[in-house]
C-alpha cells in the first residue's frame, strides 16, 4: 500500500457537498480507471449514493466491482457488494448506450426500430471516433438527470489526448448537422466525388458502410437522427453548460515527470478555458526515493552469493541502480514543485507506486481513505 514517503493526500475530504459530476481526466494509462473507482468508494463511504461510470478496467477491477459476475448487463449500474456504502458501477457500453438514446428520444417506436437497423446509424456508433466519447457524455447526462445518485465519478476514456475527450463529441453532432449531406443524400455515391466530399465526420462513416440502398439509408438517417439528437439535448439540457456548471467538479490524474506535468498544466488551461472546476490534480505512481546508501562494506557483507562474479562489479551495479532510482525519485519530487509553483490553488496530492497494482476493494478503499481524509 502507498509508503509514508511519496504519498500525499489531499488537505480535505473527497468532493465537495454540492458536486453531482466528478471527471476523472488524463492521458492514457495514468490510473484514471483505478484512481475513479477508489474516488467512488471514497464518496460512498461519506454517505452518498454513488455511481462510477467506468470504461475499460483491468480483469481484476473489474472483478472487485462485480462487473464479470454476469449480474447485469453491460451499460446498466450493478451495485458493488461489500462497498463501505451505496455504491454503483456501470460499464460504459456505447452501442447500448446509443440504443437507449434513439429508443427515448425517437417519435415513435417502428421509426426507433428502423434507426437501429440502418447501416449508416450502426457503422456510426460502432466505428467513429468521438462515439465512445459521445456515449460517455450522454450517459452521464441521462444518469444526471434521472436523478438516482447523489454522485456520478466519471472515469473517461482513454483518448490519446485527455483535451480531445471535450473534443470528441462534436463528430456526433456533425454526422447528423452536416449540410452537404443533404444533397448527398438525393444524388448518392456519384454525388459524394462531384461535390469533393472526401473527408468530414460522416464520409468517415459512409466509408465504411458497403453498397446496397444507401441513397434511402442516407435520407432515413439524415432525417430521423438530427431529430433524435435535438429530442436528446431539449430533455437532457447542453452537456456543455452542465460542465461549467458547480455541479461538475474535475480531478486529473497525471504521472510525476516533468513532461506529465506540463502537458497536464496545458490540460488545466483548456479546462478553465471550458469553464470547469478543478477539484485536483493527482500525480499518480510516484516513485519514493531508496533508503540511504547503507555503505559498501555492509552491501558487500549483505550479498549472498555473487557466484563467480567480482564483487566489486556487482557493488558498482547495484550503486547505479540506487543513484538510478534516487535520481527518478528527485525527478518526480521536481515535478510536483513545478504543479505547486504554477497551480498553487489547486489541491495536490501524490499516490506512491504500489506493488502489486491496487485492485481489490480493500485497496481501493485504503487508497481512497489515504488520498481523501474524512471531511
Ligand atoms: N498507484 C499505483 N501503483 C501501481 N500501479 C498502479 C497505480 N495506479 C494504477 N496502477 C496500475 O496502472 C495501470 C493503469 O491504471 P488505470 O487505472 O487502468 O489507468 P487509466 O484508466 O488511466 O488507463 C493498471 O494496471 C493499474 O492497476
Ligand atoms: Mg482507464
Amino acid at each position: 500500500m502507498p509508503s509514508e514517503s511519496s504519498t500525499q493526500a489531499f488537505s480535505r475530504g473527497p468532493v465537495s457537498a454540492n458536486r453531482r459530476i466528478e471527471l476523472v481526466v488524463g492521458p492514457g494509462g495514468v490510473g484514471k480507471t483505478t484512481l475513479a473507482a477508489a474516488l467512488g468508494m471514497r464518496a460512498a463511504a461519506e454517505g452518498r449514493k454513488t455511481i462510477v461510470v467506468t470504461i475499460d478496467p483491468s480483469r481484476r477491477l473489474a472483478q472487485a466491482l462485480g462487473l464479470t459476475s454476469g449480474q447485469g448487463r453491460r451499460g446498466e449500474p450493478v451495485r458493488v457488494d461489500n462497498a463501505p456504502g451505496d455504491l454503483w458501477c456501470l460499464l460504459l457500453d456505447t452501442e447500448a448506450t446509443f440504443e437507449t438514446i434513439v429508443r427515448v428520444n425517437s417519435s415513435d417506436h417502428t421509426k426507433a426500430e428502423a434507426m437501429l437497423a440502418n447501416p449508416i446509424y450502426k457503422a456510426m456508433v460502432r466505428h467513429l471516433g468521438g462515439a465512445l466519447e459521445y456515449a460517455a457524455t450522454a450517459c452521464v447526462q441521462m444518469l444526471h438527470a434521472e436523478g438516482r445518485y447523489d454522485l456520478i465519478v466519471l472515469d473517461t476514456p482513454p483518448t490519446a489526448n485527455a483535451i480531445e475527450f471535450l473534443e470528441a463529441p462534436k463528430q456526433i453532432a456533425e454526422v447528423a448537422t452536416n449540410p452537404a449531406a443533404k444533397m448527398l443524400a438525393s444524388s448518392g455515391r456519384i454525388g459524394m466525388k462531384f461535390f469533393g466530399l472526401g473527408s468530414g465526420a460522416l464520409m468517415k462513416v459512409l466509408e465504411w458502410v458497403g453498397g446496397g440502398a444507401f441513397v434511402a439509408d442516407l435520407g432515413h438517417f439524415l432525417g430521423e437522427f438530427r431529430i433524435i439528437l435535438s429530442e436528446f439535448q431539449r430533455r437532457a439540457g447542453l452537456f456543455a453548460d452542465l460542465l461549467a456548471s458547480p455541479a461538475t467538479g474535475v480531478v486529473l490524474t497525471t504521472a510525476a515527470t516533468e513532461f506529465s506535468v506540463r502537458e497536464a498544466l496545458e490540460f488545466l488551461n483548456v479546462l478553465g478555458r471550458h469553464g470547469l472546476r478543478i477539484d485536483g490534480v493527482v500525480l499518480n505512481r510516484v516513485d519514493s526515493p531508496p533508503p540511504a546508501w547503507p555503505g559498501d562494506d555492509v552491501v558487500l557483507a549483505g550479498l549472498d552469493r555473487p557466484g563467480d562474479r567480482d564483487p566489486s562489479e556487482v557493488l558498482a551495479r547495484l550503486r547505479d541502480l540506487h543513484r538510478h532510482l534516487g535520481e527518478q525519485a528527485d525527478r518526480a519530487a521536481a515535478a510536483r514543485r513545478e504543479m505547486l509553483a504554477r497551480q498553487p490553488g489547486v489541491p495536490l496530492a501524490c499516490v506512491a507506486r504500489m506493488d502489486p497494482p491496487p485492485s481489490s476493494l480493500v485497496d481501493l478503499q485504503r487508497l481512497g481513505d489515504t488520498l481523501w481524509p474524512g471531511s
